[in-house]
């Protein structure tokens, strides 16, 4: 069986991924801060500021590595380039998960896999170091997936917004910023599937439509709770500004696409009491 190591697979998307690819492949993960991982034996403690990868690389001898890792962006880059020369020199692939801010410079149109990047953001620019590092291996030996917004029941985001209603607090939306979005589960399948199908290459894994931010949340704080929220508009720009991926030349089949109803659908299966 295909071995898989998550790094990040605490997290809340390398956590649902391990979930969902565990009892199809040999799943390993690694932690760092969170608790009840310890007596798991699929699971290592990693720390991308003190350890280094090629322990947990020669005892698991993945065939796919899966980065769904945070941590400071200097020690990222640093493991990256390890792990992509590692998969340069072996019989191993690694799937990066970058970031539609990778083309956050460019405002006024969605962006497609094959658009130049730039950004202005400090977040952006490190991905796209760790993005320009792994294209120059060859193809067939990486997936990169730029994700956009994802969200999730459980999701940093949505707790948020949970506790800014339970407690009357403002809830920031960007006004002028168009978006797509998907969520950890359809996100996991889509992976899944490229992983499956021995896919590799760039791949976009958002929503295949597009809604202004502001409205977006609009929609699931109507469809999510009984009570009114307080928004605070936060504009960046005068202009309307698109932080969208969509996917032009690697799409992906029919059943795995989906619109941003849908992913709306999903985080609101029930209403909350407040
Ligand atoms: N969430 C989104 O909307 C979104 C959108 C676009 C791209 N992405 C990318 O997707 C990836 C995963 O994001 P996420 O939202 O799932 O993040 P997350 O929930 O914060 O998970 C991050 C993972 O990295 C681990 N980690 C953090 N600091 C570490 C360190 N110093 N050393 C080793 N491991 C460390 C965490 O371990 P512990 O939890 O055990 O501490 C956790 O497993 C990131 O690369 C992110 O840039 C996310």
């Amino acid at each position: 069986m295909k071995r898989i190591l998550i790094l990040g697979a605490s997290g809340f998307i390398g956590n649902t991924l391990y979930r969902e690819l565990n009892s199809y492949y040999d799943t390993f993960g690694t932690y760092f801060n969170k608790k009840g991982y310890r007596s798991n034996s699929h699971f290592f403690h990693f720390d991308l500021e003190e350890d280094g990868l090629d322990v947990l690389l020669k005892e698991i001898k993945p065939k796919l590595v899966i980065s769904a890792l945070r941590g400071s962006f200097e020690s990222q880059i640093e493991a990256h380039r390890f792990l992509i020369n590692h998969v340069k020199h072996s019989d191993c692939r690694l799937l990066f998960l970058s970031s539609a801010n990778v083309f956050d410079t460019f405002e006024h149109f969605p962006s497609y896999e094959y658009d130049k990047t730039l950004s202005e953001s400090i977040y952006g620019r490190f991905k796209i170091k760790i993005e320009n590092d792994l294209l120059r291996l060859s193809p067939s030996k990486y997936v990169l997936a730029r994700l956009p917004m994802i969200f999730g029941n459980q999701s940093p985001r949505i707790q948020e917004l949970d506790n800014a209603i339970v407690n009357d607090e403002p809830i920031e939306v960007f006004p002028n910023t168009i978006i797509n979005v998907n969520n950890n589960i359809k996100l996991s399948q889509q992976i899944h599937y490229i992983i499956n199908q021995k896919l590799t290459g760039i791949f976009h894994l958002g929503s295949t439509d597009l809604i202004h931010h502001f409205d977006f949340i609009k929609l699931l704080i109507t469809k999510r709770y009984h009570k009114k929220a307080i928004f605070k508009q936060v504009y960046t720009t005068n202009e309307m500004r698109y932080l969208a991926v969509l996917a032009k030349e690697n799409k992906l089949p029919q059943n795995l696409l989906f619109s941003y109803t849908e992913i709306l659908d999903d985080l609101t299966p029930t209403k909350k009491d407040f």
